[in-house]
């Protein structure tokens, strides 16, 4: 089965071609075409995603991606019948049909018919597209490029809910095996879950943050220490900066220390010699967790150091692992907590946070010493962030485990859901 995934859900533009074979049991991926356009860099001078700007690229980006998806997945074949005039291929009732659904995209639908008035049908099984959660104006575009190629190519559409796509990118390996029960842990800029999976799509949500997402809370600090949004790699990378000059300071010791007399070292030492963010709701005894109260703890020590002006990089880097320690301890002792509590065979980790080194790094000590029988399952760095091959495969567990009428709806009914909650 070869599926076409569109992934729009937020500030990338997302299309992969995937074969699959073995079924829900051994699902076995190929990815034929894996394109991602990131408009990180536009959104970053406004410092978040601007929903109405996300959507005006994506239907720009969508039919150039999609030429070249296919064409690297080698299914792209330019219709010879084409009459070299300039006569369609695609008939009169047909365009009508896609004419109405691309209603509010009208750059997108004359990109698009130009494409499918000129190429053959390409020999997919499916389309599966993301309808929620997200930004809804945003999902509205790739919802409505999807129906249009549905119609079009009369192939059918499967919704995928994006949270499933990131528990189950970790199948585009073929080393990761899922034995049920299974815990996933979701962190991205959006959602900070914890999920009990009883078998393939059969999901509900253990734990959940009552107010900030955990990669939203990165890119809120990161922000606060004037970094540029994503905020994720970049503290991530200042964390790292300070945990190298904290093994150089242990290594060297009292006799070279005098070679860090700069004030800026001096204070780092004297101010933040104990500095100690909170582990939020760590003790709650339930599994939700809060990333507001961090973030607000980070913008009054902040605060104080800018008006005592002590403020450089040093500083920051100093911030910004100490904040990173604090959201990879609450994640991971929630965790543990879930293992424990759901009996779980499986940890699964996916979304954009899981790209972050010291999670791994931690989540993978504590589970290897803690629960030595669970499969630590984290995904790929480059399926970690928004992508559209972990459509393809939540798509393609849906064609393989769900009734016809439950994975197929009718067009009409699929339609983008930006609080779509995983069930
Ligand atoms: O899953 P994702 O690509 O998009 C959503 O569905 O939200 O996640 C994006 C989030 C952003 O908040 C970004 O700052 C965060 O993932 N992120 C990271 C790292 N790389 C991306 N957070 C911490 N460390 C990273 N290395
Ligand atoms: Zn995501």
């Amino acid at each position: 089965m070869i599926i076409l995934a569109i992934e729009t859900s937020c500030d990338e533009t997302a299309i992969s071609v995937v074969k699959f074979s073995g079924g829900k049991t051994k699902p076995k991926t190929t990815v034929l075409s894996h394109l991602i356009s990131s408009q990180a860099k536009l959104h970053a001078e406004w410092g978040g995603v601007v929903p109405m700007l996300a959507k005006r690229e994506h239907m720009k980006n969508f039919t150039p991606l999609l030429v070249e998806a296919l064409t690297q997945a080698k299914l792209l074949k330019q219709n010879k019948t084409n009459p070299p005039t300039g006569g369609e291929t695609i008939s009169p009732a047909t365009k009508n049909k896609i004419q109405k659904i691309l209603d509010r995209e009208p750059e997108l639908f004359a990109e698009l018919i130009k494409v499918l008035n000129t190429t053959k049908i390409p020999k997919i099984d499916a389309i599966a597209v993301t309808s929620g959660p997200g930004l809804e104006p945003a999902l509205w575009v790739g919802i409505n490029a999807a129906k249009a190629l549905a119609i079009a190519w009369q192939k059918p559409l499967v919704p995928v809910n994006h949270m499933a796509g990131h528990i189950y990118a970790v199948l585009a390996n073929a080393k990761n095996k899922i034995a049920f029960p299974a815990v996933a842990l979701l962190v991205s800029g959006g959602h900070t879950e914890l999920v009990q999976i009883k078998d393939y799509l059969k999901h509900k949500i253990i734990g959940q943050t009552r107010d900030d997402a955990v990669g939203e809370a990165f890119d809120k600090v990161a922000r606060l220490l004037d970094l540029p949004y994503p905020g994720g790699p970049e503290i991530s990378r200042l964390a790292k900066d300070h945990q190298v000059l904290r093994e150089n300071l242990a290594q060297t010791g009292e006799a070279s220390r005098a070679t860090f007399q700069q004030k800026s070292m001096r204070v780092l030492e004297e101010q933040l010699g104990d500095l100690k963010l909170p582990r939020p709701m760590i003790h709650s005894g339930d599994l939700d967790f809060s990333f507001s109260g961090l973030k607000t703890a980070v913008l009054y020590l902040t605060k104080k150091l800018k008006e005592e002006n002590n403020w450089n990089d040093q500083i920051k880097a100093a911030i910004a692992h100490e904040f990173q320690a604090a959201a990879v301890e609450v994640l991971v002792y929630k965790t543990l907590k879930a293992l424990e509590k759901t009996k779980a065979k499986t940890l699964i980790v996916g979304g954009g946070v899981v790209a972050n080194t010291e999670l791994r790094k931690v989540l993978t000590e504590k589970v290897t010493a803690k629960f030595p029988t669970v499969n630590l399952l984290l995904s790929d760095t480059t399926l970690a962030t928004d992508n559209a091959t972990m459509i393809a495969i939540a798509g393609y567990l849906s064609m393989t485990t769900k009734s016809a009428s439950r994975r197929i709806p009718p067009l009409a009914k699929i339609k983008a859901q930006g609080n779509l909650v995983l069930k």
